[in-house]
């Protein structure tokens, strides 16, 4: 028999795919599974966009330019205008979700070998672009304590060398929830500028801010143009997932002629999706406003509710629809599996993500894990009192000092 690849069978695996085989059985079962453990919101697509789709009359489905449609390049540059950023539509391709973006501007800003520090924890598949793309992941180390803000200059600094090429954040960040500052970016820019190093920002989850803090994109960072490429997509702000449409923008042209090159690899991003992608920027705002209320419903929901379990430490976070904690646990995988194999609370169980995958550093996330509010508020209700009878019940439990941030 033909054998796999060396790469095939060392390929990175999403540290929460281990788990759904569990989750399956235990509703086999007739067990009620909560999933928080991934980032597929509940909310509907907003229906203007859904019935573009569905007003399709074209004789032949055709490739897309490689670039993506032009109408739509350019009507993204309408929707970037409301974050005070200016572009032209020759600063953005249109990419099969933000995935495809990671994956060009890592192939397009870095060689094999070259390192690209990144605050961890971080959105695990960066660690399965990277591989492929044979780029070394640094890692700085950031703390619960603080709601996992990003590391000071001097941290920065202590880890660049030679082969140090970008920094790579996602704000506001996933799994953290994280949100940056202009003022910490302006901070990090100046790094970048010293060293001239890319900066790479995820910002799928731009519209997602809380407490009236405002976003402040990368894009407008003064000075930074030739270094800045940002990855978009409409899968979270507009719960469009499976039209696979995301963009990478930068004003860097030698960027983007080397993302083109690659790009035509795979000929066109997805046709109906861009049909879908540019009539979501016809969306009312309201849309985006009824959405960004609801999270934060959940958000203070979930804050709440965890606040209240002993030995749980945890933070009200700025942005996205995540909450990275700490559990007082011996292992989260284990936890995390226990959860689905062993237990269960009144007919229900809840899946949530296992730290660990989300670091680079080995050892590092054992007692946290990854909370996706993507259910509604009773559903996260009834989740919770999943996780607290679990913690009660499980025999892993260890007594930890809990942080509750105001
Ligand atoms: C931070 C971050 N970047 C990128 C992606 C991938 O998005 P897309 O569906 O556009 O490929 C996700 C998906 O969860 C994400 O959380």
């Amino acid at each position: 028999m033909p054998q796999i690849s060396n790469r095939g069978n060392k390929a990175y695996d999403s540290p929460i795919r281990s788990l759904i085989p569990y989750a399956d059985a235990a509703e086999s079962k007739g067990t009620k599974v909560y999933y928080l453990n991934i980032g597929q919101p509940d909310i509907p697509t907003p229906p203007n966009a859904i019935e573009a789709v569905r007003q399709i009359d074209m004789p032949v489905l055709k490739y897309a330019p490689a670039l993506g449609n032009t109408s739509y390049r350019e009507k993204l540059t309408d929707y970037y205008r409301r974050f005070d950023v200016e572009l032209s539509a020759d600063n953005i391709m249109v990419t099969t979700g933000a995935s495809e973006a990671i994956f060009l501007a890592m192939m397009s800003c870095l060689d094999e070998g070259d390192e690209v520090i990144i605050p961890e924890p971080f959105y695990a598949i960066y660690n399965g672009f990277s591989n492929i793309a044979k780029v070394k992941i640094v890692p700085i180390t950031c703390h619960i304590e603080n709601g996992y803000q990003l590391p000071e200059t001097a941290d920065f600094e202590r880890v660049i060398t030679k082969r140090t090429k970008a920094i790579f954040i996602c704000n506001p960040n996933n799994p953290t929830g994280c949100l940056y500052s202009e003022t910490a970016l302006k901070e990090l820019a100046m790094i970048v500028k010293k060293y001239e190093l890319f900066l790479f920002v995820d910002e799928v989850y731009r519209e997602f801010c809380y407490d009236n803090q405002s976003f402040f994109s990368s894009l407008n960072l003064i000075g930074l143009e030739e270094n800045v490429v940002v990855m978009d997509s409409i899968s979270k702000r507009f719960s469009a997932c499976g039209a696979r449409v995301g963009s990478m923008v930068t004003r860097n042209r030698g960027v983007m002629e080397a993302a083109v090159r690659f790009a035509r690899y795979r000929l066109s991003p997805p046709g109906l999706g861009q049909i879908l992608a540019e009539a979501t920027i016809d969306t009312p705002s309201s849309y985006i406003d009824g959405v960004r209320e609801e999270y934060d419903l959940r958000r203070l929901t979930l804050f709440d509710r965890l606040s209240k379990i002993e030995g749980v430490t945890c933070y009200p976070p700025g942005g996205a629809f995540y909450n990275f904690i700490k559990l007082p646990i011996d292992d989260a995988g284990k936890f995390c599996k226990w959860l689905l194999t062993d237990f269960e609370y009144k007919g229900s169980t809840v899946m949530i993500s296992p730290g660990e995958g989300f670091y680079a550093t080995a050892g590092l996330g054992k007692q946290e894990v990854r909370i996706a509010y993507v259910l509604n508020v009773n559903d996260l209700h009834r989740a919770m009192d999943c996780l607290e009878a679990g913690l009660k019940a499980y025999s892993g439990r260890e007594i930890s000092r809990s942080l509750h941030t105001a």
